[in-house]
Order: structure tokens, then C-alpha cells, then sequence
């Protein structure tokens, strides 16, 4: 029987209790597939600032390395919040996106046909079938350029730089052209090139490779069009290609088309098979330990996993399958809807369960 072993990043706030439905999910799901999981819990975040004094201790690093996958809650919470820079828990995440290598992040923002009434924007501007696919660059530009603070004649300043390179656009750029080539053929690259030089060359970049794509129809749309253009007509996009922090930015947008951005799971990917999963929400403290959190991104999140990197397509299609006839009559408080069951963050994932 094929093994797999997953490195288990619970994390902070809704963290633990999100991940432990999307484990009794994917547990199940090996049990029907003929597939073991084996799991190694890791600290990162809050967490591991309480137990090792640092948000990414160097023995999570090396589990993830040993591991098949890694698979992430979130990370944060108001206990930290006057950490210095550089010991947030936040700073774990971003540590842990750039040890592995992780630097494409897919972000799908699909929506379930179910949940359409649940999305604020209205029924005929999504259309059917929405689906879109972020691809963020995730280990470079503004989140790991140069930064630091100074004072110019008594008066403080701080700066963070945008910095790419051609060989880490190149990289995140072909991630997007092979995604479109199996998919709907359609690239946005998306920028800022009227104002930001980094920008310049990375539209440069697309259309040099555009070159070797002659079957995919490229455009560039500026971010500001771009946050309107996803509210106004989504149905335009296929897959969008983007820096760290416009991806960061648009995915949240992205999210809400879907109905809650507890809807929405990412793969962090590097050029190996080692691949990062976990929603794109954050730890919700607020709701953290009230039972009453969507894990449906992070089951979803297991979803992709299984299809990116342990080649495990139809267990991750059985999921997915098992997601989308979940919300036609169960649903957490983020997403409910008169005449559905209101469920808890437990009964969900143990309803998905049934549905494997
Ligand atoms: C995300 C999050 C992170 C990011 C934060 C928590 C550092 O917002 O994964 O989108 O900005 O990348
Ligand atoms: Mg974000």
C-alpha cells in the first residue's frame, strides 16, 4: 500500500480545529483509495513563539523537508501582536514559503453551484461555472525585498522594496502559461507597469514567453482594473498570473465571489513535488475554539494535495465531489442560508466524511 507521510502545521487560532477535520476527511479518503497517511505535527506561529521563542523553529523546517506534504491552518492572533518584526507569527508563514522554495501559490476561486445565493455578487455577473485560478508569486518582490527603517533630520521613515528578478518572474510566469494551457488558454497578467519599474519587467517577461505559448491568449491588465474587473465580470478570466502582494490583495477579492473567503484553499509550490496546502483565510481568533469555523478550505486544501502532489487524482476529486453535495444542505454560520442545516466546524467535516 502506497505511504504517505504529511507534516501536520496546525498553527494558531481556528488552526487546530479546521486542520482536524480536513485529517478525519483525508483519513477516510485513504481508507476508500487503498492509501496510508501517516502525520508529523509541527509547531509554527503563535505557537511555536510560546514553545520555542521563535515563530519557524528549524526542527519544523526539517519535518516539512522529510515530509510528502505539508498541510497548514493558519498562523496569528492578538497575543502576539507587539512581537518585533521578523518574530510575528506571520513571519513563520513567510519563513516557511521561502525554506521549502515555495514559490507558486495557486489560488482556485471556484464557486459552487449550491452557494451561489451565498455570494454578494449578484447571479448573472458570476455566471455558471466560475472558475478562476490565482497564481501568486510567493517568495519574492515587497514581502522579502529590502527593509528597514531610518530618520532623515529627526524625521522617521520606513521603506520596503519591490524587487524581481527576470529568473523568478520567468519561473511563477510559466507556472501560469502551463496552468492555461490545460485549462481555458487564457493568461492576465496583472501589474502595475504604468508606475512601477519591477512591473515593467515583468510585462516584458510574459510577453517574451507568450512566444512559446501561441495557443494561449495573453493580456495585462492593471491591479486597480484588475480589483474592479473581478466584481464587475468575472466570467472574463481564466488564470491570472501575479506578483506576491497583488496576489495577496486580489485572492482575498477573489474569495468573496465564492461566497466566503472560508471557501477558498491554496498550494504553495516549488519546483520539486513537495508542496505547501492551506486555506487562504486567516486564524479567525475572534471565532478560534467556538467550533463554529468553515474548514471546508482547508478539506478543500487536502483536495488539492492530493491532485498537485501525491498524484492522487480521483481521492482528490472524491473530496471535492463530496464538498460540493455537503453545501446543498449543510452549512457552517459564514455561508447559511435559510432551509439549510446549520452546522458546526465539526459536523461539517464529519457530514464531508460521509459523503467520501
Ligand atoms: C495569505 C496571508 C499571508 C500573506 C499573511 C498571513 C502573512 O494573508 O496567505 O494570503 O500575506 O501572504
Ligand atoms: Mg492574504
Amino acid at each position: 500500500m502506497k505511504q504517505y507521510k504529511i507534516a501536520l502545521l496546525k498553527g494558531d487560532g481556528i488552526g487546530p480545529e479546521i486542520v482536524e477535520q480536513a485529517v478525519k476527511v483525508l483519513d477516510v479518503t485513504a481508507k476508500k483509495f487503498g492509501f496510508a497517511v501517516e502525520y508529523d505535527p509541527a509547531d509554527i506561529g503563535g505557537i511555536a513563539i510560546d514553545n520555542y521563542g521563535e515563530p519557524l523553529p528549524q526542527i519544523t523546517i526539517d519535518k516539512c523537508k522529510s515530509s510528502d506534504s505539508v498541510l497548514l491552518g493558519a498562523v496569528g492572533g492578538a497575543k502576539w501582536d507587539n512581537q518585533p518584526s521578523g518574530k510575528r507569527p506571520e513571519s513563520g508563514l513567510l519563513g516557511i514559503r521561502g525554506a521549502l522554495g515555495l514559490f507558486a501559490n495557486l489560488r482556485p476561486a471556484v464557486i459552487f453551484e449550491p452557494l451561489k445565493k451565498a455570494s454578494p455578487i449578484k447571479d448573472d455577473i458570476i455566471g455558471d461555472n466560475l472558475d478562476i485560478m490565482i497564481v501568486r508569486e510567493l517568495t519574492g518582490g515587497i514581502y522579502f525585498g529590502e527593509r528597514g527603517r531610518g530618520e532623515d533630520d529627526g524625521m522617521p521613515y520606513a521603506y520596503d522594496t519591490e524587487k524581481y528578478s527576470v529568473y523568478e518572474i520567468e519561473r511563477i510566469v510559466r507556472v501560469a502559461f502551463d496552468l492555461a494551457m490545460k485549462r481555458g488558454k487564457k493568461l492576465t497578467s496583472v501589474d502595475k507597469a504604468n508606475v512601477l519599474e519591477s512591473s515593467r519587467l515583468w510585462r516584458e517577461t510574459v510577453n517574451r514567453m507568450a512566444k512559446e505559448y501561441p495557443e494561449v491568449e495573453v493580456n495585462h491588465m492593471y491591479v486597480d482594473n484588475c480589483a474592479m474587473q473581478l466584481v464587475r465580470n468575472p466570467k472574463q478570466f481564466d488564470v491570472i498570473v501575479t506578483s506576491n502582494i497583488f496576489g495577496d490583495i486580489l485572492s482575498d477579492e477573489a474569495s468573496m465571489i465564492s461566497g466566503s473567503i472560508g471557501m477558498l484553499a491554496s498550494a504553495s509550490l516549488s519546483s520539486g513535488k513537495l508542496g505547501l496546502y492551506e486555506p487562504i483565510h486567516g486564524s479567525a481568533p475572534d471565532i478560534a475554539g467556538k467550533n463554529i469555523a468553515n474548514p471546508l478550505a482547508t478539506i478543500l486544501s487536502v483536495a488539492m494535495m492530493l491532485k498537485y502532489s501525491l498524484g492522487e487524482q480521483q481521492a482528490g476529486q472524491a473530496i471535492e465531489n463530496a464538498v460540493s453535495k455537503a453545501l446543498e444542505t449543510h452549512r457552517t454560520p459564514d455561508i447559511y442560508e435559510d432551509g439549510k442545516i446549520k452546522v458546526s466546524c465539526s459536523e461539517m467535516g464529519d457530514y464531508v466524511c460521509t459523503l467520501i
